[in-house]
């Protein structure tokens, strides 16, 4: 009995949670494939075995798992390109999930069945407005579900420069919205988002030890303590 509650225990340590997580919005440009590829590796790196879904017809997340594989960086990200997510196959795997409103059914469809959505928010009053919107989706989306689902807010693209207030004033209007987890961990607009994402790697891997390396770091143990 005491041997297997040791097993158990060492189980969760390593990482096999199988949760599925969706990064999702209303809005385009918000960084949901940002989010989405930058989680994924980490999730990765982490141990966990990641299984990425890109339900965005943009097929963004798909794009950077295929330069990354060209250029032969390491771990490999597994995307498969979907309309509708088949959650039979790659129950038992981490997921992560990239889809907007583009794609509406498959939004609905991969929120049913999700044990978080993590919503990224650019800091400004119409993204502010898109993000209540799109909660009203998300509950009518669970409608007749039972299992439980987090749902996370935070600011991306947040400025750095702290004269300017938008972000502020983008968390607290946020942290109004029911029902959510404002996350305090912000990601801020840098270059290092584009620019790694360009060459097919995580923040974290073109250079460890940045700004946009440490915030990340730091934003993906919040939501996977
Ligand atoms: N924190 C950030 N700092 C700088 N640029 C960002 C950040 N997040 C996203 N971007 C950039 O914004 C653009 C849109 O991001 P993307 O992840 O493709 O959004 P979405 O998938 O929501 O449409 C991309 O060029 C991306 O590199
Ligand atoms: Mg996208």
């Amino acid at each position: 009995m005491a041997v297997s509650l040791v097993i158990t225990r060492i189980t969760v340590e390593v990482g096999v949670s199988k949760m599925i997580t969706v990064v999702a919005n209303l809005k385009g440009g918000s960084g949901k494939s940002t989010v989405s590829f930058n989680l994924a590796i980490w999730l990765a790196e982490q141990g966990f075995e990641v299984q990425a879904l890109d339900l965005d017809p943009q097929l963004t997340l798909h794009d950077v798992a295929r330069i990354r594989k060209e250029e032969g960086h390491e771990p490999e990200l597994n995307v498969i390109a979907q309309e509708t997510p088949d959650f039979n196959t790659s129950i038992k795997l981490e997921m992560v999930i990239d889809v907007g409103a583009a794609n509406q059914a498959g939004m609905r469809e991969a929120i049913r069945n999700a044990d978080r959505v993590i919503i990224p928010v650019p800091p400004s009053q119409p993204d502010v407005w898109a993000t209540q919107r799109f909660l009203k989706t998300v509950r009518e989306a669970r409608e007749g579900v039972s299992k439980e689902l987090e749902i996370y807010v935070f600011v991306n693209r947040a400025d750095t420069h702290h004269a300017v207030r938008e972000s502020d004033d983008t968390a607290a209007a946020l942290a109004q919205l029911p029902g959510i987890k404002l996350l305090p961990q912000r990601l801020y607009q840098r270059t290092i988002y584009r620019r790694s994402m360009s060459e097919g790697l995580a923040v974290f891997e073109l250079w460890r030890g940045s700004k946009g390396a440490e915030e990340f770091e730091t934003f993906a143990r919040a939501l996977y303590q």
